[in-house]
């Protein structure tokens, strides 16, 4: 397949693109600032002369506390304007669209472990959920042939993201001390099977609304205990209340999402979120070590 992957230098962009080369799919990759996929000119000329089967949108803003605030217009762009334009070129060229949106569509309010599942009503309580949600009704109005997958707490080797800022906390700490979130309950999923997992529905150009994250859940809580543990960090993680951390974006205090139109599909990929961590810091631990080590 020829794929232009958006948002190519983000965490699911990069796991994608080595990913998608590798099962012989030619590849173009684009990202800010020279393709920006809210721009329409810039989407038709990258579609009319790739002559694309398929794009997959791995771009979006992800700053949620700053889309409070001075990212807004960024976060609109990006994550409702940018879905829009790229499905309605997409339509008007019959190319597959695969978008990714995310579990803060939901107002995360049912008691815990109820899962949201795809048929759930929405209702997010911030402007990066509710932008997310625009994106998503502006690829359905189009008519585009399209999938999106709605994922949560994604993490990676690449940028900033929890995992590096707790192994930094503690190991810099002469208390290895870090209190940690242990009332929003999620599924950690990684990068990398949420790549397998796109490969998959774009491989099946399945159309519709998946849920895609990892099997099981835990709060922030455990899932830094867990990669403590598992990498031999010493750590003192204590649990605290999201109301000890104050934050510009309110979130949803239950994230879990059933992966359950994937399951009917015969096409979910996922496992457990602690088995997926441990084949993540398998391949990552050595590095994320040296890169979080502290100062001598
Ligand atoms: N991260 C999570 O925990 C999480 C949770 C649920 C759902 N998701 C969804 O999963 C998907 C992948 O997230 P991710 O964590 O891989 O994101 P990410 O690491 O923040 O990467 C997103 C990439 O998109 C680029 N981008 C931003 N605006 C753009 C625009 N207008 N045009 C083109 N590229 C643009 C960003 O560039 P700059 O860095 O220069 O802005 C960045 O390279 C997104 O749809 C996200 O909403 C993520």
């Amino acid at each position: 397949m020829k794929i232009l992957l958006t948002g190519a230098f983000g965490q699911l962009g990069r796991a994608s693109s080595a990913l998608l080369a590798s099962r012989g799919h030619a590849v173009t990759a684009v990202d800010l600032p020279s393709f920006d996929i809210a721009s329409a000119d810039c989407v038709a000329s990258a579609l009319d002369a790739g002559r694309f089967d398929a794009i997959l949108n791995a771009a979006a803003y992800t700053a949620v506390d700053r889309a409070e605030g001075a990212g807004r217009d960024d976060c609109w762009r990006a994550n409702a304007l940018g879905p829009k334009v790229l499905a309605e070129a997409a339509a008007r060229r019959n190319v597959f669209l695969l978008h990714v949106s995310t579990d803060y569509v939901f107002p995360g309010d049912r008691p815990v472990p109820q899962p949201y599942v795809e048929t759930d009503a929405t209702g997010p309580k911030n402007e990066y959920g509710r932008a997310k949600l625009a994106g998503e009704e502006a690829i359905r109005a189009s008519g585009a042939r399209a999938a999106i997958l709605r994922t949560a707490w994604l993490y990676s080797d690449v940028g900033r993201n929890f995992v590096k800022a707790i192994l930094c906390r503690v190991r810099s700490s002469a208390d290895h001390a870090a209190k940690v979130v242990a009332d929003q309950f999620g599924s950690p999923t990684t990068a990398e099977d949420l790549a397998q997992q796109a490969l998959r529905v774009l491989e099946a150009r399945a159309e519709g609304l998946f849920h895609a994250t990892s099997q099981g859940y835990g709060t922030w809580c455990d899932f830094a205990r867990a990669f403590c543990e598992e990498l031999g960090v010493e750590a003192g993680i204590a649990p605290c209340a999201t109301s000890d951390f104050p934050t510009a974006a309110s979130r949803p205090s239950n994230s879990i999402l059933d992966n359950a139109a994937l399951r009917a599909a015969g096409l979910d990929v996922f496992d457990d979120w602690r088995e997926a961590l441990s084949r993540f810091l398998a391949r990552h631990g050595e590095a994320l070590l040296a890169e979080t080590a502290p100062e001598a």
